[in-house]
């Protein structure tokens, strides 16, 4: 059985005092969670405040939205892994399309901190996913297949274990535009088909892939009763409590 998760991407939203009242009303919200977990990354700035909140809180974990490769040293304003275990974080996304458009991440440097991610411990949530131009132009299969290569180049069938993979087309990202169950399972079906080529059946039965771009209350049902969608990563969604709470318990 695959797991399911539902993480909220906060991206650069909610200060300090704005993280805690979020992530304690979701708190408050959740209460038994089966066959699922939840994850919740806010900035860096508010790791540390959410993580304690999430303490002893079983199934709900807090990530981070990036990490470095390097262990440490002279890397101006870049946080590394051991920084995000030490303040009880999990998972860590990685390969965020917002951070490959705006920051120029290649899958190259992507696939050092996946590596770097996994070896610190911690979860990798590496995201994948084409643009409106890619899919226009029939690309959005070699697109993904790159980079779901290139992000996991080198990395074991052990490895594995700690990785999710969360598909999210750029033009369904904060658009409103969600792809539908048909356009998501499809490519969800090709990803896990990429897997099982690279590390076996066994790791492609094994590994969660989220859908990610435009999930809400209201979609979020169809998506998430697709074979091949184990869960969400909620941008916009994951910042009102009430909306993420009800994309957590979308079978209720
Ligand atoms: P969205 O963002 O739900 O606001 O579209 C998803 C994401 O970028 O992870």
């Amino acid at each position: 059985m695959r797991q399911t998760i539902i993480a909220g991407n906060w991206k650069m939203n909610r200060d300090l005092n704005e993280s805690v009242a979020l992530a304690s009303e979701i708190v408050k919200g959740i209460n038994v969670l089966k066959n699922r977990i939840v994850v919740l990354c806010p900035p860096f700035t508010s790791l540390a405040a959410v993580s304690q909140i999430l303490k002893g809180k079983s199934g709900v974990f807090s990530g981070a939205q990036n990490a470095y490769f390097e262990e440490s040293g002279a890397f101006t304003g870049e946080i590394s892994t051991k920084m995000i275990k030490s303040v009880g974080a999990d998972f860590v996304i990685l390969g965020h399309s917002e951070r490959r458009k705006y920051f120029d991440e290649s899958d190259d440097f992507i696939n050092k901190k996946v590596k770097k991610v996994i070896s610190a411990g911690l979860r990798a949530i590496l995201c994948v996913g084409e643009t409106l131009e890619e899919r226009e132009n029939h690309r959005e299969e070699m697109v993904v297949k790159r980079q779901i290569q290139g992000g996991l180049a080198g990395i074991s069938q052990d490895e594995m274990k700690s990785v999710v993979v969360a598909y999210e087309p750029v033009w369904a990202i904060g658009t409103g535009k969600t792809a539908t169950p048909e356009i998501t399972q499809k490519m969800h079906e090709f990803i896990r088909r990429r897997i099982l080529e690279i590390f076996g059946a066994e790791t492609a039965e094994s590994t969660s892939v989220l859908y990610g771009g435009s999930i809400k209350p209201g979609n979020v049902k169809g998506l998430m009763e697709c074979p091949d969608i184990d869960g969400g990563l909620v941008g916009g969604a994951s910042l009102k409590s009430e909306d993420f709470l009800k994309i957590i318990y979308f079978d209720r």
